[in-house]
């Protein structure tokens, strides 16, 4: 790429779409002299957007969008994203030409929650046409992902997938209930479509390197990379053949009885092939939940497709937050004028989450 505007420079080399983020950023720099502030809702060139800025950010000239209560600073690169991500209605399905990569989170209220979901939501900022199913274990949502969701403009479905009172023993596991629901959306709003789209299990905990959405948007049956920091070999990944770069096997920690021995975050699926695999579900076994999953897509090791340089790179990191101590809110009452400082906000929003 010879030349990058600040509206690029975040997309990774093998990514061949620049031209869409330049178009969206025209739109808005053409638009009229004195925009007024962005709304709740309005249209670019008759494609209604609806934007959750908050009202306090406003375009102030035609290249610069700028935080009033701060020092002005200009959201150029921020901007570009917001206006390319943002042709989209909150809890909506999203169509368009291209492929779509649809990221299943399932999360769980508790201390790290923030801040894992946080991470994950800003490198998702840096990755064009992607939709994003969060699904809480709960039985209500929590205004804390709501509103994160929100902020970081990526287009989701906030959905609930609380685990079953028949499923609250430890063989049963987390994540599967919310998956689950998950491939209820799908089937219920793409089912005879014909979007294009792949599927991956990105758990809010994971760290994840750009470059994997590139690699996986080609996805045409089921494709799979390796993945670091996987317990005992601190690795998991399949076994590619160098000379016919097929993969022949898998290389785990715990291989027991499977067949495919991956790791969740360690492989994709092309949407349409997974709604044409009416029986594709997922059981609550800890351990085989993605082995069980690969063999009701009834897809062949034949067919795998190797990414990530024939496997030979780490993009994806099974990475895990530890909570810090319990805090001990008895704490809190001896600081002098407690009611007077900014404390007791500050402690209610982190009770919040
Ligand atoms: C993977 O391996 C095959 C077989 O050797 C080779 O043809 C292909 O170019 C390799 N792909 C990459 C991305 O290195």
């Amino acid at each position: 790429m010879a030349v990058r505007t600040p509206g690029d420079y975040y997309v990774s080399d093998v990514y061949s779409e620049p031209v869409k983020l330049a178009n969206a950023k025209l739109q808005l720099v053409n638009s009229s002299p004195d925009p007024p502030a962005i709304a709740d809702e309005s249209s670019i060139d008759g494609v209604p957007i609806v934007s959750t800025n908050p009202p306090n950010i406003a375009i102030k000239t035609s290249n610069c969008v700028c935080d009033k209560s701060e020092s002005q600073q200009p959201l150029e690169r921020q901007r570009t994203i917001d206006t390319l991500q943002s042709t989209f209605v909150p809890n909506k399905p999203l169509f368009n030409d291209d492929v779509i990569i649809f990221l299943i989170t399932p999360t769980y209220t508790r201390p790290t929650q923030m801040p894992d979901m946080t991470r994950l939501g800003q490198t998702l900022r840096l990755v064009p046409n992607v939709f994003w199913i969060v699904v809480e274990d709960a039985h209500n949502q929590s205004k804390a992902v709501e509103n994160l969701l929100r902020r970081t403009m990526i287009p989701y479905v906030h959905l609930l997938g609380p685990r079953p009172p028949t499923h609250m023993d430890q063989r049963s596991g987390r994540g599967v209930s919310n998956r689950l629901k998950a491939f209820e959306w799908l089937r219920a709003n793409y089912g005879g479509t014909n979007q294009k789209g792949v599927i991956y299990f990105a758990d809010d905990d994971n760290a994840y390197d750009v470059r994997l959405f590139d690699e996986m948007r080609d996805t045409q049956i089921v494709s799979m990379f390796p993945v670091g920091l996987i317990s005992t070999l601190g690795l998991s990944t399949p076994i590619v053949n160098h000379k016919t770069g097929k993969i022949i096997g898998f290389h785990d920690p715990f291989i027991g009885r499977r067949k495919f021995a991956v790791d969740m975050a360690g492989f994709a699926v092309n949407l349409q092939f997974f709604l044409q695999s009416k029986k594709a579900t997922m059981p609550y076994k800890v351990g085989y939940e993605e082995d069980y999953f690969l063999k009701s897509l009834d897809v062949k090791i034949w067919q795998l497709e190797p990414k990530a340089k024939n496997c030979t790179e780490v993009l994806v990191w099974h990475t895990k937050t530890k909570p810090g101590d319990k805090p001990n809110h008895n704490m809190m009452i001896k600081v002098t004028n407690y009611n007077e400082t900014n404390l007791p906000s500050l402690y209610q929003n982190v009770m919040e989450t």
